[in-house]
């Protein structure tokens, strides 16, 4: 069995960026819009006037300040509300593939490794642009990397189970080293138009590098010392958006269940205690006392769920050092959130640190990673 680490890491952020104001103010004129539309059904009582959203409710229900999208046009049109993208011909890079590529480049840069080091990509996300060809071996197309790549999706959990799969490949002697990469195109799921949720997605693309640990080549890595999984069915968190949409009648038309929708406060009441259970028994496992931990690097959904989930693990409060949040900028990123944190806030801590990489979301799922600075 080989030991592994985690060498580089990348992450490409769109340049577009959406304030809680700018999103506010076109939600407020699409129902404006909608209710003026629909006036006479909420004069008669046959149907509920559309509730307006508000920046203080965003922030002090999730903490999230600011999203970044692939592109902000549609999105805050009130006449669209949905991201427009320009199609691409087949021969052309794909979007999700484009993006994987530039963090892709940031993390074998810092692992110090180039395509001939690579053995396997893994796409690791809660959403594909297409069902066929995996936008994994696109990736590996246009990297040059030989070997094998596969796409995966566990939802908001796919980057650590990601981890695990990598690891257990790299420990068993199947792959030397894996790329994974995390492109979140989450605005193409969101449904902009439910004030409930309008707030709560942003895109980005994170990448991962792994591989045996006694071949790093850099000065920058963390030993993965163990992984663990879980799952349990969940329908509050859904998108019923698939390849059956056509066969079943009425199921093309725009329908609410299509895109990302959730029972928010049943997530946040179910998955804490699930969350903190995983960490609490994964550490003890290992005989780690997570009083003995300098960071963790949580899913990053909303602030009051990590503050939550922190103080049942540490026992008290973390710091904000201890317990890096990127949320305020970023939003949820699915998958790549706590890939973001740690890519951000892992180079400081001193050799023999111990952290733990934490995601939840969609299933339910729930992924645990300790790690160990070398
Ligand atoms: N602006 C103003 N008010 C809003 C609003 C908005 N954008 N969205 C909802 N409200 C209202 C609600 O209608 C409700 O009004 P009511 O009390 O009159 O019924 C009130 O604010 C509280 O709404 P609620 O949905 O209960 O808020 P919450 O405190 O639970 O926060 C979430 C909502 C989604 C932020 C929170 O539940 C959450 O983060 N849950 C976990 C979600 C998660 O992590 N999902 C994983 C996704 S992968």
């Amino acid at each position: 069995m080989h030991r592994v680490a985690i060498s580089g890491t990348g992450i490409f952020t769109p340049e577009e960026v959406i304030t809680n104001a700018e999103l506010v103010a076109s939600y407020n004129e699409y129902a404006h819009r909608q209710n003026k539309l629909h006036a006479d059904a909420i004069e008669a009582g046959d149907r509920e006037p559309m509730a307006m959203s508000s920046e203080e409710f965003i922030v002090k229900a999730s903490g999230i300040e600011r999203r970044h999208v692939v592109s902000k046009f549609g999105i805050l049109d009130p006449g669209i509300m949905h991201p427009v993208l320009p199609e691409r011909a087949e021969d052309e890079l794909s979007l999700m593939a484009e993006i994987s590529v530039k963090a892709a480049d940031e993390a074998m840069k810092k692992a110090g490794l180039t395509a001939a080091d690579i053995d396997a990509v893994i796409c690791a996300a809660s959403n594909h642009e297409r069902a066929y060809p995996a936008v994994a071996i696109e990736v590996q197309q246009a990297l040059g990397i030989k070997g094998f790549a596969f796409d995966m999706n566990v939802a908001c959990s796919s980057a650590t189970f990601g981890i695990q799969l990598a690891s257990d490949m790299i420990r068993t002697g199947s792959a030397r080293a894996i790329l994974m990469v995390n492109p979140e195109i989450t605005s193409g799921h969101q449904e902009w138009r439910d004030r409930d949720c309008h707030f709560i997605f942003g895109d980005v693309c994170t990448a991962v590098v792994l591989q045996r640990a006694d071949e790093v080549k850099t000065d920058y890595a963390y030993e993965v010392l163990a992984t663990r999984c879980l799952t349990e069915f969940s329908n509050n968190i859904r998108n019923n958006n698939g390849f059956l949409r056509r066969t079943r009648e009425g199921h093309m038309a725009d329908r609410r269940d299509m895109q990302f929708h959730q029972e928010g406060r049943k997530v946040f009441k179910q998955v804490v205690p699930m969350v903190a259970e995983l960490m609490l028994g994964h550490l003890a496992e290992q005989g780690i006392e997570p009083q003995g931990l300098s960071r963790l690097w949580l899913h990053q959904a909303n602030k009051g769920m990590n503050d939550l989930i922190g103080s049942k693990v540490l026992g008290r409060e973390p710091s904000r050092e201890e317990q890096p949040n990127v949320l305020q900028d970023y939003a949820n990123t699915s998958s790549a959130g706590s890939i973001i944190a740690f890519s951000k806030f892992s180079d400081d801590l001193p050799t023999g640190s111990l952290g733990v990489i934490c995601s939840f979301g969609a299933g339910y799922s729930a992924g645990s990673v300790i790690v160990r600075k070398l």
